[in-house]
């Protein structure tokens, strides 16, 4: 074997090593990415730092934006990252940049939480490549009455 196709085929080993040793698969909202601690937490810094403009409820206003509805569907389809980047870089919209990593991520598991997805064993990190691999998707659509009463 030549000296150059011998490199190529080296070099293809290494790559599809590469590809093997990739990141870890990403995980979804669904499948319990915050604790219920984090979320509480969450619930009291959202009281105090986001409910006088996005209501108690998150319902919003005219001019705030509702944190519910179609909230999380808004943001799905991307890393959780890009939620929590926001947070950190632009609410409170009084103060942006004022609130901790830890505080940050404590929010967004308090607004998973009051979206319907379900809580895990594991706070959500505040490290970027981990929340990098998670993915923001909305809960499961709850089971149509029909399909539910069967299990009656
Ligand atoms: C002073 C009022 C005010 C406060 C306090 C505030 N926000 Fe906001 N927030 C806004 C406004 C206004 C927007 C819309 C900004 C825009 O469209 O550029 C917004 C946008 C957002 C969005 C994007 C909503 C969407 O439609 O996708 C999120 C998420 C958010 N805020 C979360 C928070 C959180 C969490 C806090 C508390 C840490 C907070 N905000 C505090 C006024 C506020």
């Amino acid at each position: 074997m030549s000296m150059a196709r011998h490199l190529a085929r080296a070099l293809l080993a290494a790559g599809a090593l590469a590809v093997g040793a990739a990141a870890p698969a990403p995980i979804s909202t669904r499948q319990g990415v915050y604790d219920e601690a984090q979320a509480q937490a969450g619930a009291r810094l959202y009281a105090t730092r986001c409910a006088m403009c996005h209501g108690r409820m998150r319902e919003g206003t005219y001019e705030t934006p509702a944190l519910q509805d179609r909230f999380i569907a808004n943001w799905s389809k991307a890393p959780v990252k890009n939620l929590y980047d926001y947070l950190a870089r632009a609410m409170p919209q009084f103060a942006p940049g004022s609130l901790k990593p830890e505080e940050t991520a404590q929010i967004v598991a308090y607004l998973l939480k009051a979206n319907a997805l379900p809580s895990g064993s594991r706070p959500l990190p505040v490290d970027g490549p981990a929340l990098a691999r998670i993915m923001l998707e909305p809960a499961a659509a709850p089971l149509a009455p029909k399909a539910a009463s069967r299990t009656k």
